[in-house]
């Protein structure tokens, strides 16, 4: 009880330069000294606020982090468990989930191959709210080759680096998805990506689809990409439930 009321305390006392009657400060005489004293007071404040934010933020993304891997891991039981035919692909891929995903095909003895598509330059120029480039720029696709290898302790794993329109049309012949992780926000790449693995027939049957980010663009980039492609290639399936925060899965029939 004590420790919240510290906190709220924090809180209102960041850019708070009122002195109250009765405070230490008050008793200060010179205006300068005093100033600074309000000035230690305001800094010790926001640092306390500062301090829970990042608290908060961390208790947030490990939450998250959680539900994701609870999904990935459930979905790659779901396609062992049933028998669903094929590797497993992600689009939008950055290292998090895709070792998530090797470490379960280890666990698993799978001998499924993953494939991650990524352009490992950030986002496209698009009118979505993602910016051209930015925090996904970074990532380098034979380091990310590396760990996954090491993780799968095969060389199960190919890395497609590079804008999906020109990575797609590279999927050997002879490859079936079983599961598929769409994690690329904006719509145009949702669309390209929905389009091509629907109109070449690159999903089994039952195949599973996680989409990350259905609720987390304000224009619902997948559900609308997911939508139009679903209908324009007569695509029967069935919702299989949401995860996380703003994530959901469907089963292709
Ligand atoms: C949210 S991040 C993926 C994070 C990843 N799933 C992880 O957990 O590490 C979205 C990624 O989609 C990629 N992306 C979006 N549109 C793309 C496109 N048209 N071609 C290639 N990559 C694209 C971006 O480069 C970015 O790395």
């Amino acid at each position: 009880m004590k420790r919240t009321k510290r906190k709220l305390g924090s809180y209102q006392m960041a850019n708070n330069w009122k002195i109250h009657p009765n405070s230490k400060i008050s008793r200060i005489k010179n205006p300068i000294v005093r100033f600074g004293a309000l000035c230690v007071r305001n800094m010790i404040a926001s640092c306390r606020q500062l301090k829970s934010y990042l608290r908060f933020k961390k208790f947030y993304r490990r939450l998250v982090e959680a539900e994701t891997k609870k999904a990935i891991e459930l979905a790659i039981y779901y396609i062992h468990a049933t028998r669903v035919e094929g590797d497993i692909v992600e689009f939008g891929s950055h290292g998090v989930t895709a070792k998530i995903i090797a470490t379960q095909l280890r666990l698993h003895k799978s001998k499924r191959w993953i494939h991650l598509f990524d352009s490992f330059q950030g986002y496209p120029d698009s009118d979505s709210m993602w910016q051209p480039g930015g925090a996904f720029s970074k990532k380098n696709p034979k380091q990310m080759h590396r760990r996954t290898k090491c993780i799968l302790g095969s060389e199960s794993a190919q890395i497609y680096p590079g804008w999906f329109s020109s990575t797609l049309c590279t999927i050997a012949d002879n490859i079936k998805f079983a599961m598929v992780l769409m994690d690329c926000n904006i719509y145009e790449s949702n669309y390209e990506v929905l389009d091509y693995l629907f109109q070449q027939d690159l999903l089994s049957d039952r195949a599973i689809i996680l989409f990350a980010d259905w609720w987390a663009d304000p224009g619902l980039s997948s559900q609308k990409a997911w939508s139009e492609t679903t209908e324009k290639h007569s695509i029967d399936y069935t919702p299989a439930g949401s995860y996380s925060w703003g994530s959901q899965k469907f089963i292709i029939r």
